[in-house]
């Protein structure tokens, strides 16, 4: 099997071939059932390995190679060019209109039943199921018969099953995507000439799109609605934050980056813990721990509604806006998926304002999401694609180990971080340098990290 970085035609039609016959020999063996397009099927694969995880998303970078060849080079733009603005519109209509629920999991609904529910125009809910159809989302009641109805499909039906789906789509689409789709104007109008890139906050797309009334995304997803409805966004981003941690498993993850057993009777500061969901599942397996949770105000309503009884005297949450000096003196302040939101000058102010509640010894456990990885050098004299000149030596930077379709999430991270905060998906190293520009009292004593996660975990010792 090539390996090539060009596959042809004949070499992708293997490669789908074997990959995909050892998927579902996998599958068969572990007794994990197939999706099919019905609405009572599977939503997920639940049990993949993390190698049978890594095979199949070269599977579907391979089924991506072969689609593009199968259109051809124009057509698979034009197509591309063509679909993707009406896939993502119909996408969030459907999520934000609630369709989802408009149709009965196990039954049918006629065009009118759903405007009624959705409380729109007829015509546009039929428009806009007809695209989303083309896109194996809903399906038609009746095969050969688009004036039947409609009937959930698999895709469809997933969403209708899973508030933390409903509530990503939410968060990418509906609040991430109409700045996104300025980028180039706010490059053209911030960056155009210049050598580097904006780092202010007032020179995003972001805020550009929303003509500079929020100060920055957090603040629009914390004040956007009127009256009861203001801040549905924030809480609607709690629920999205809970579904992360369950499909990428990051409950092992915290309870992993750090000997929550060992450290005793510890007090800890769960910095932007959102409404809590690490804090109680930390809570609930290490009985020596106190946790206050702290977060924008928003989000405390979510948090109160949430915390389970039996941890209100060890889990607590108080509003507290990060840029501002730390109120609490804790032995432990965890900072999960923050920074990584924020360009450089803000990493370090948030890190620079925990120091007048920091204590001699005093640890920072920062989970943070990496998108893209060093590039892995080998030095000497070598052969290859990727050779490239440094001085006299020759250095050999391999191609990067992950699957395209895993790059994607790193890569799309990236433009989306640039959309919204100016700010990139670091490296790993690039984590090292804004820790030590914070405060060289600030000790990492711990730096770990793999090609295969999506996170790094360092631990801080505070010298001062
Ligand atoms: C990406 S989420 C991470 C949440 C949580 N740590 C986790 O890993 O699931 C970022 C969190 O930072 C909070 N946040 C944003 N700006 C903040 C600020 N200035 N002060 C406190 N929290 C803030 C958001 O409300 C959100 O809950």
């Amino acid at each position: 099997m090539s390996d090539s970085l060009q596959p042809t035609y004949d070499e992708l039609l293997a490669r789908v071939n074997e990959l995909s016959q050892s998927f579902k020999e996998f599958l068969t063996e572990k007794k994990i059932p197939l999706p099919t397009f019905e609405a009572d099927s599977v939503t997920r694969y639940d049990g993949l390995t993390a190698e049978m995880f890594v095979k199949r998303q070269h599977l579907l970078d391979s089924l991506a190679d072969l689609h593009y060849l199968v259109q051809g080079p124009s057509e698979s733009i034009f197509n591309y060019a063509h679909n993707c603005m009406p896939d993502v519109a119909a996408l969030d209509i459907l999520n934000q209109f609630k369709f989802w629920s408009a149709v009965p999991l196990a039954g049918t609904a006629t065009y009118a039943d759903i405007a009624k529910q959705v409380n729109l125009p007829e015509e546009a809910v039929r428009r806009v199921l007809d695209h989303a159809k083309t896109l194996r989302i809903f399906a038609d009641a009746e095969a050969g018969n688009p004036d039947a109805g409609v009937r959930h499909s698999s895709r469809s039906a997933a969403l209708a099953q899973s508030p933390g789906l409903q509530s990503l789509v939410s968060t990418i689409v509906s609040d991430a995507g109409p700045p996104m789709t300025v980028v180039p104007q706010a490059l053209a109008k911030f960056s155009r000439g210049k050598t580097s890139l904006p780092s202010g906050l007032d020179q995003t797309a972001f805020n550009l799109f929303h003509n500079g009334k929020y100060a920055n995304s957090w603040d629009y997803i914390e004040n956007d609605g009127e009256g009861e409805e203001k801040g549905w966004r924030s809480r609607n981003f709690t629920t999205f934050m809970t579904y992360l941690k369950d499909i990428f498993q990051l409950e092992a993850i915290v309870e992993g980056c750090y000997d929550w057993d060992a450290a005793g009777d510890i007090s800890v500061v769960d910095l932007g813990g959102s409404a809590g969901h690490d804090a109680f599942v930390l809570a609930k397996k290490h009985p020596n721990l106190t946790i206050t949770v702290q977060d924008l105000p928003k989000v405390q309503s979510v948090f109160e509604a949430s915390v389970p009884e039996e941890l209100k005297s060890r889990v607590s949450f108080i509003s507290h806006d990060f840029f501002k000096p730390q109120p609490v003196q804790a032995d432990l302040y965890l900072i999960k998926m923050i920074l990584h939101d924020w360009p450089d000058a803000e990493c370090i102010s948030i890190l620079q304002a925990l120091r007048p509640s920091l204590k001699p010894g005093a640890r920072i456990v920062l989970i943070e999401y990496v998108g893209k990885h060093d590039p892995v050098v080998e030095e000497g004299p070598q052969d290859g694609a990727w050779d490239s000149k440094e001085g006299s030596d020759v250095t050999k930077t391999k191609e990067p180990p992950l699957p395209r379709s895993i790059q994607q999430m790193g890569t799309s991270t990236d433009l989306r971080m640039l959309a919204l905060f100016s700010t990139k998906e670091r490296v790993p190293s690039a984590w090292k340098a804004v820790i030590s520009a914070a405060d060289e009292r600030f000790e990492i004593a711990k730096f770990e990290t793999n090609p295969f996660s999506f996170f790094v975990i360092i631990e801080v010792v505070w010298r001062g």
